[in-house]
């Protein structure tokens, strides 16, 4: 099974790369399952369920989420159109998993694509973040009811040693471990020893003439003055930044992991 798993879509320009560049990549990686961080897509902060529909009729399977989920209110209401309707689109929307218990959403998901049982799951880390419950543990509990071989794992998270320490914890019990959150791509992209597949930072899917995304005068000015500041998407040098892992469908262990930027 080919996954391809692209990093934070940032606003319009984020979500415009994806329409104009989906298809090629599907084609030219031979591409199963199509998974992506859908944080960042409504002009950078959350995802309304229009978007999110556009995204899945792009081919996108499964989106993934983080901090930035409750941004937009309205996403409540959708998490709850997917109770009891197991494949939804609705469905297919996660936030981390590690979030209280009790809060509106999913945190995993469990399908099939090509006939390929798989699943996601999504998580945030804790250092520099809200403190929500324990990511590692969270995995643990979640993986003894997973049947599928196939699983990957977006850990939305700040800091590096977190993400590392999540991908070394999981290695061998999961695919993939992608990290996301901090929109600048890493090139540590290796498949760990176990045969989990990994890397700290996609990055983002957005516009790169910005800090993270947005317009860079706007933050620079933060920085210098202290003031809070409307942030607003910029727009310039778009790129799309995404991995593809090809892992094998029978024990679920990767067999490489590439590390993709386009403009
Ligand atoms: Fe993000
Ligand atoms: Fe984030």
């Amino acid at each position: 099974m080919r996954i391809l798993f692209i990093g934070d879509i940032f606003g319009r320009p984020g979500r415009n790369i994806v329409k104009d560049r989906l298809p090629e990549l599907v084609e030219k990686y031979s591409i199963d399952l199509v998974i992506a961080n859908g944080e960042n897509a409504a002009a950078g902060f959350g995802i309304t369920p229009p978007l999110a529909e556009d995204l899945f009729e792009l081919g996108i399977d499964v989106i993934t989420t983080g901090n930035h989920v409750w941004d937009k209110r309205e996403i409540i209401d959708y998490f709850q159109m997917a109770d009891g309707n197991e494949h939804s689109m609705a469905r297919r929307l996660l936030r981390p998993a590690n979030y209280p218990s009790g809060m509106p959403g999913w945190g995993f998901y469990q399908g099939q694509k090509n006939s390929v049982p798989y699943a996601v799951i999504n998580l945030q880390g804790r250092v520099f973040m809200a403190s929500n419950d324990d990511p590692f543990r969270t995995a643990d509990q979640l993986l003894k009811n997973l049947t599928a071989k196939v699983i990957f794992v977006d850990m939305h998270a700040e800091a590096t040693s977190e993400k590392i320490s999540l991908g070394w914890y999981l290695d061998g019990r999961v695919s993939v471990v992608v990290g996301t959150h901090t929109h600048v791509p890493t090139a540590d992209e290796r498949v760990l020893p176990g045969g989990t597949a990994y890397i700290t930072d996609v990055g983002m899917t957005g516009p790169y003439d910005s800090v993270i995304g947005v317009k860079k005068e706007l933050v620079v000015d933060r920085f210098l003055s202290g003031m809070p500041t409307r942030f607003e998407p910029a727009s310039g040098d778009v790129r799309l930044c995404a991995v593809v892992v090809d892992c094998d469908e029978c024990t679920g262990k990767a067999r490489g992991i590439d590390r993709i930027m386009l403009s």
